[in-house]
C-alpha cells in the first residue's frame, strides 16, 4: 500500500504557475478509484462528516467517486489513510484543465443573419447551378468536400463533445435540445457560475450562452448551412452529444472530465471529442487512463493536441498523450475568413466609402467621427510607431491615429500614441485579415484592426496631403461582413501554436493533424452568432466528424482501423516558420503523419496494422519492428517501401542547455536509414504481409543535444497506393537529460509572483500551527515558497525538509510530494511548516532538498535522481 500513499500524494497542494507550468489542484479534493464497486454515498460517510461526496463516479468502466475533504490542511493526510483501504485500487488528487488558449480572431453581431442574407458572395454551398457544393476551405484541405458531394454526411453517427456546451438554440445548429434535434443527448455537469474551484452545480441542460467554444466546436462537425456565411458542418447529418464541463469562464477538473467522457460513453456515443488540456508528456497520467481505457472499448477517442508550440518539442498535452488516444495537431487555413464590422469613411469631404475593422479592447467606438493622423507613411515599417512620437506632433485628442501593427505590442503603440492626447486608435495588419487586439492603456477609448490594404491606401491619401475622416460604428451593434483573404503566410502548413510531442517515453505524438487555424464557424447568439478562432481545439472537431464519414463508408468504428488509415493517407508537408519554408518535412512530432485526406482514408483498400512507429533512444533502441500490410481490394497489387525522411530537430540549442529550445528548434537534413524486408513484393487479394523494418538513427549529429529524427515509410502499391507510416526516435539517451538543475530550485517568497530567489538565510514569519483563518495572519505574515523548474519531465520529484544547524538531519517532506507525471516547467508550492505526517517543523532554520528522477531511471535507486538543494531560511511562527 505504500506505493498507493505515493500515488496519493502526487501534486497534492502543489499551486503551480500559469505558464509552462503543469495544471493546478483542487485543495482538499481526490478521485479515488474502488476495488469493486461499492455505495459512494456509504464510502463518504465513513469519514463521519469530515468528507463531502464531490461526484458519484460509478461507471461500467470506472468505478469510484471524487471527494472533498473539508478539513483542506489535513486532507493528505486523510487521504494517506484511505490510499490504505484494501477496497481502494488507487487515489489521485484532482487536477485543473483550461480550454486550450486559441485566438479569437473576429465574431459576428446580433444582426449577422439579416445582413448576410443579402451578401450573395458568401463562399460555401451555394455554388453553381444550385447544386449543394463544398467549397468551405476546411473541408478543401481535408477532402471532406467529396463525402458532401456523395452524399455522405454522417447519418447514425453519434458524436460526444466534451466542452462548454452548445448553444442548440443557433438556427445552424438545430435549434431545439433532445429527440429528433441536432444536439439530441447530453447534460451540464457544472452550472454557468463554475470556475474550476467552487462547487459544480449540475443540470439537464447543456446550452452555451456565454462562452462560445463549444458552440464554435460543434458547428465545425455539425453546422447546418442555415446560415449566411457558407459555414457548413463537416458531418451534418451526425447527432451530437453535449457535455457541458466549463462555467462562463475558469478551468475544469479531471473529476469532472472523468464523469463526462463515462457519460459519453454508456450514452452510447461513437466517438468522443474534446478540446480541452494541459501540459504533460506522460501517457501514465490518471485521466489519460480513463480515455485510454474507453478507446480500448471500442470508442474512438480525439482530443486537441495543445497550442504550446511556442514551448517547443517534448510538451505533448494531456490527455491527447494517452496511450491509444488520437491526438490531433492544427495546420493552418488556406484562406483567412474575417467577420468585419463596417464603417465609412470620405477624403477631402467626397462621398463616404465603407470598411471593414474589427473592435479590439477597449471598444467605444460609437459615433466617433474623427480624422486620421499617422506617425509614419511607410507602409513597411516593421517598427511603426514604437518609439515615442516626435516633438512636432500635434495635439493628437481630435484624430484617430493609424499605426502599423509589428515589433513591439500593442498596448506600446497606444501607449505612444495617448502620450500626445490620442484616444482612438486604429492599426492595420501586417499580415493577411484582422485580429481582436486588446490595448487597455491610460486614456485610450478604442482600439480596431483594419486591413493592410486598407491601412495602406489610407497612407497613401494622408501623405498626399488629403483629409481622411472615419466615421465609426459600434463593433457589436455594427452590420458584419464576412471576407477572405488569401493566407500568404501560413496556407496549409502546421500552425506555430500546435503543440509538438513526443512524450518522455517515446511514444508518438500527435498523431494527425486538421485544419484548425482561422476557421469559421458558429457562435453563441449571444456573442455574435460567428466567430472565426483559431486552435487546436478547431482541429480536434473536424477530425471527429472525419471519424463519423469514415465510418459511413467502411462500416467500421474500431479506433485502431480508423486511425491506422487516417494516418497511413495523411499528407504530411513541409516545415514552415515565420513565412519561410525550408526544404524539409516537417518533425512528425509536430504535424504526426500529416494533413488528414478523409476520402483516402475512407476509400484505402490497402490496410496497415499501426498508425506509427517508435525506435526508441539510444539507451533502449529498438531498431527492427514489424507491420502487416494487408490487401483488402480485389486485385493482386506489387508494392515497394521506401524511406522518406523528415526534418531532424535538435531539442537543445546549444550542447550543455538542459532546456529544449523554443520553437522552431534547429532542423537538420540528416536522416534515419531504413531497410525493409522485404522492400518489393506482391500481395495477393484478400492476403496480408508481415513486413520488417530496421531503422539505423541518422549519424553525423550531437547526441548530447538530444536529435528528434522522425520521417515516414512510404509504401508505394502499382494499384496506385501511396501511403506513409510515420516513424520516430531519438539518436541520443532520454536518461542522460538532466530533468532538475543544481540550481533547479529555489526559495521565494508565498507573495512573490516573480519567483525572485530570497537571500540566503532570509527570514519567514508564518501563521501558527493549526491556526484556523489564514486571512486574519494575511498581512503580518509571509510564507517561503519552492520553486522547482523541472528542464525536463520528470515522473517522481521528491522534496525533503532538511535542518540546517547542528547535524543536518531530513524533518519530514512538506504535503504535495513526491509528484508524479511532472511536465518540465516551473511548479511552485508555499509552505506553513506543516509536514506531510501533519506534524508541524519546530521553528529553526530549513532548506528544501528536491529529487527528481531522470527519465527512463529506476526509482528504486538514489544515483537515478537528479538533485538542488536551496538556500537556507528562517522559519518562525506568529505567536
Ligand atoms: C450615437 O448617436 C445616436 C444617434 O444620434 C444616439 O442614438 C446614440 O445614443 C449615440 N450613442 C452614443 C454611445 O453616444
Ligand atoms: C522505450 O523504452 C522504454 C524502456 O524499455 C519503454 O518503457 C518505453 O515504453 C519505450 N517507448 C516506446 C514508445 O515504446
Ligand atoms: C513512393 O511515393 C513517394 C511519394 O510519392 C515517393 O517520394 C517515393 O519516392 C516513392 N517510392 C518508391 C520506392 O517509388
Ligand atoms: C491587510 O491590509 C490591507 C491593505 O492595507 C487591508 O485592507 C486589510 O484590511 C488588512 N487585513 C487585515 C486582516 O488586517
Ligand atoms: C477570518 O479573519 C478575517 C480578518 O480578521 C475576518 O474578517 C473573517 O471573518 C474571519 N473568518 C472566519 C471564518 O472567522
Amino acid at each position: 500500500m505504500v506505493r498507493l500513499v505515493a500515488v496519493l500524494l502526487a501534486a497534492a497542494a502543489v499551486a503551480r504557475a500559469a505558464t509552462t507550468s503543469a495544471p493546478s489542484i483542487v485543495p482538499g479534493a481526490y478521485i479515488v478509484e474502488y476495488e469493486d464497486d461499492q455505495d459512494s454515498a456509504a464510502f463518504v460517510n465513513t469519514f463521519g462528516g469530515q468528507a463531502s461526496l464531490r461526484k458519484d463516479l460509478r461507471f461500467k468502466l470506472f468505478k469510484g467517486a471524487s471527494i472533498q475533504f473539508n478539513d483542506i490542511k489535513n486532507s493528505d493526510k486523510i487521504a494517506a489513510k484511505v490510499a490504505e483501504l484494501p477496497t481502494i485500487k488507487r487515489i489521485f488528487p484532482v487536477r485543473r484543465y483550461p480550454l486550450p488558449q486559441h485566438t479569437v480572431h473576429s465574431t459576428g453581431d446580433a444582426g449577422s443573419e439579416a445582413v448576410a442574407k443579402r451578401d450573395k458572395k458568401g463562399h460555401g454551398d451555394k455554388g453553381h447551378g444550385g447544386k449543394d457544393k463544398d467549397t468551405f476551405t476546411p473541408h478543401l484541405m481535408t477532402q471532406v468536400n467529396k463525402f458532401r458531394d456523395a452524399g455522405i454526411k454522417g447519418r447514425g453517427v453519434k458524436i460526444a463533445i466534451i466542452d462548454t456546451g452548445t448553444d442548440y438554440l443557433h438556427p445552424a445548429l438545430g435549434g431545439c435540445f433532445g429527440k429528433r434535434c441536432l444536439v439530441s443527448y447530453g447534460t451540464d455537469l457544472v452550472g454557468d457560475a463554475f470556475n474550476g474551484a467552487n462547487t459544480p452545480e449540475p443540470d439537464a441542460d447543456p446550452l452555451d450562452n456565454c462562452n462560445g467554444h463549444g458552440t464554435h466546436v460543434a458547428g465545425i462537425i455539425a453546422a447546418s448551412s442555415k446560415n449566411p456565411y457558407g459555414i457548413i458542418g463537416a458531418a451534418q447529418d451526425v447527432t451530437l452529444g453535449s457535455y457541458r464541463v466549463f462555467g462562463c469562464t475558469g478551468d475544469v477538473g479531471n473529476d469532472i472530465l472523468i464523469a463526462a467522457y463515462n457519460l459519453a460513453y454508456e450514452a452510447g456515443s461513437d466517438i468522443i471529442t474534446a478540446s480541452i488540456g494541459g501540459p504533460s508528456g506522460w501517457s501514465e497520467d490518471p485521466w489519460a487512463t480513463v480515455v485510454s481505457r474507453i478507446v480500448e472499448n471500442g470508442v474512438p477517442c480525439v482530443v486537441s493536441a495543445g497550442n504550446d508550440g511556442a514551448t517547443g518539442i517534448f510538451y505533448a498535452s494531456t490527455a491527447a498523450n494517452g496511450k491509444k488516444v488520437t491526438a490531433v495537431g492544427s495546420f493552418d487555413n488556406i484562406k483567412t475568413p474575417a467577420l468585419l464590422s463596417t464603417a465609412t469613411f470620405s477624403v477631402d469631404g467626397g462621398s463616404t466609402a465603407s470598411f471593414g475593422f474589427t473592435g479590439g479592447e477597449p471598444a467605444a467606438w460609437a459615433n466617433v467621427s474623427l480624422p486620421l493622423w499617422s506617425v509614419g507613411f511607410d507602409t513597411a515599417d516593421p517598427a511603426n510607431g514604437c518609439t515615442p512620437y516626435p516633438d512636432s506632433t500635434p495635439d493628437l485628442s481630435g484624430y484617430i491615429v493609424l499605426v502599423r501593427r509589428g515589433s513591439c505590442t500593442f498596448v506600446q503603440k497606444a501607449t505612444n500614441a495617448a502620450a500626445k492626447g490620442a484616444k482612438y486608435v486604429i492599426f492595420y495588419n501586417n499580415a493577411a485579415g484582422t485580429t481582436s487586439v486588446s490595448a487597455v492603456v491610460n486614456g485610450i477609448l478604442g482600439v480596431a484592426m483594419v486591413t493592410a490594404e486598407q491601412g495602406a491606401s489610407w497612407i497613401k491619401s494622408l501623405e498626399a496631403g488629403s483629409k481622411v475622416v472615419a466615421h465609426m460604428t459600434d463593433p457589436l451593434t455594427a452590420p458584419k461582413s464576412l471576407t477572405y483573404f488569401d493566407n500568404t503566410a501560413s496556407a496549409g502548413f502546421a500552425s506555430g501554436y500546435t503543440s509538438w510531442g513526443p512524450t518522455f517515453e517515446l511514444e508518438v505524438k500527435p498523431q494527425i493533424s486538421t485544419p484548425g487555424g482561422m476557421i469559421l464557424s458558429t457562435y453563441p447568439r449571444a456573442l455574435g452568432s460567428y466567430a472565426v478562432l483559431s486552435g487546436t481545439s478547431m482541429a480536434c472537431p473536424l477530425a471527429a466528424a472525419i471519424y463519423a464519414l469514415v465510418i459511413n463508408v467502411r462500416g467500421t468504428k474500431d479506433p485502431k482501423t480508423i486511425e491506422n488509415l487516417l494516418s497511413a493517407t495523411a499528407h504530411p508537408n513541409l516545415f514552415r516558420a515565420g513565412g519561410q519554408s525550408p526544404p524539409l518535412l516537417a518533425p512528425v512530432p509536430q504535424q504526426g503523419a500529416g494533413l488528414v485526406q478523409a476520402w483516402d482514408a475512407a476509400h484505402a483498400t490497402t490496410l496497415l496494422s499501426v498508425s506509427s512507429l517508435s525506435f526508441n533512444d539510444t539507451d533502449h533502441f529498438n531498431p527492427t519492428q514489424e507491420f502487416d500490410i494487408s490487401n483488402t481490394g480485389r486485385r493482386a497489387v506489387t508494392y515497394s517501401l521506401s524511406n522518406v525522411g523528415a526534418a531532424t530537430a535538435y531539442t537543445f540549442a546549444a550542447e550543455g542547455d538542459i532546456t529544449p529550445d523554443t520553437f522552431p528548434s534547429e532542423l537538420t537534413a540528416e536522416f534515419a536509414t531504413l531497410s525493409f524486408s522485404p522492400s518489393r513484393f506482391t500481395i495477393q487479394a484478400g492476403r496480408r504481409k508481415i513486413v520488417k523494418v530496421t531503422a539505423a538513427a541518422p549519424a553525423g549529429l550531437n547526441a548530447k543535444r538530444l536529435p528528434v529524427y522522425s520521417g515516414y515509410v512510404a509504401i508505394n502499391g502499382t494499384d496506385g497506393t501511396a501511403l506513409s507510416l510515420p516513424y520516430l526516435g531519438v539518436a541520443g539517451s532520454m536518461h542522460s537529460a538532466v530533468v532538475l538543475d543544481p540550481a533547479g530550485a529555489l526559495v521565494s517568497r508565498a507573495r512573490d509572483h516573480d519567483n525572485a530567489p530570497v537571500p540566503a538565510n532570509t527570514a519567514f514569519v508564518v501563521a501558527p500551527p493549526h491556526h484556523a483563518n489564514d486571512t486574519a495572519y494575511a498581512n503580518t505574515t509571509e510564507q517561503p515558497k519552492l520553486v522547482v523548474t523541472l528542464a525536463m519531465g520528470s515522473a517522481l520529484v521528491h522534496v525533503d525538509v532538511l535542518s540546517v544547524g547542528g547535524v543536518p538531519a531530513v524533518v519530514g517532506q512538506p504535503e504535495g510530494v513526491p509528484a508524479l507525471y511532472n511536465p518540465r516547467g516551473t511548479f511552485e508550492y508555499k509552505w506553513d511548516g506543516r509536514l506531510v505526517d501533519g506534524t508541524y517543523a519546530p521553528a529553526g532554520v530549513y532548506r528544501f532538498a528536491v529529487r527528481a528522477l531522470r527519465i527512463f531511471g529506476d526509482a528504486a535507486k538514489e544515483s537515478e535522481f537528479d538533485r538542488s538543494e536551496t538556500v537556507a531560511f528562517g522559519l518562525q511562527y506568529l505567536a
